[in-house]
């Protein structure tokens, strides 16, 4: 199969540029009000590599102090599929005292943010908040609190707007469903 564009993959558009484009704006004000009265910065850590286009736009969108930091966190598991085991593959410097705001790409089985959540409230922050572009309630394997939740989608694997297959698709500006025989 000989493809040339990266969105000849696609099997639908799910979520459009235009809508990406609104709700980000969107969510950027709700974090300004839910830090009415914030004292100092929010620090926003951003988990790669899947958060950083999101990141990208949503920081700007944010009237608020803000520092930026990035971890990764790696889970054992195939490329469709996570394992409840998770590993911090890049960390971020102390927290004490910090406001910090997570900003995930998808949560999904909810094993990676319980694990992130817990690891960054036991350093002592002044709060942890999580953001996350998309949210696959149906997958849910643990809970896990979204304190900002850009849209909730259906069972679909889903690539673009900073979410890979295999590290491939994260550069498409919207975010779609790839066609079956792009797995294989
Ligand atoms: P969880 O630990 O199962 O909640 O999964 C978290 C990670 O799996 C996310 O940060 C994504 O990197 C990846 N992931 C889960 N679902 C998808 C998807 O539909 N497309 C791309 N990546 C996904
Ligand atoms: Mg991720």
């Amino acid at each position: 199969m000989h493809m040339v564009s990266a969105a000849d993959a696609l099997q639908e558009i799910l979520i459009s540029e235009s809508e990406l484009r609104t709700r980000v704006t969107e969510l950027g004000e709700e974090i300004r009000r839910g830090y009415e009265g914030l004292d100092g910065r929010l620090l926003v850590v951003g988990m790669l590599k899947g958060s950083f286009i999101f990141l990208a736009d949503l920081v700007r969108a944010i009237d608020l102090h803000c520092e930026i930091d990035f971890m990764a966190a790696s889970s054992y598991g195939n490329s469709t599929e996570s394992s409840g085991q998770i590993r911090v593959t890049r960390d971020i410097k102390g927290i004490e005292g910090q406001h910090v705001l997570i900003v995930e790409d998808i949560v999904d089985s909810g094993y990676t943010m319980d694990y992130i959540l817990r690891l960054l409230r036991s350093r002592n922050p002044a709060s942890v908040k999580l953001v996350s572009l998309l949210d696959k309630p149906s997958r849910r394997r643990v809970p896990v609190q979204i304190d900002y939740c850009g849209f909730e989608i259906e069972d679909k694997f889903v690539v673009g707007y900073g979410l890979d297959f295999a590290g491939m698709y994260r550069n498409l500006p919207f975010i779609g469903v790839l066609k079956p025989e792009c797995y294989r």
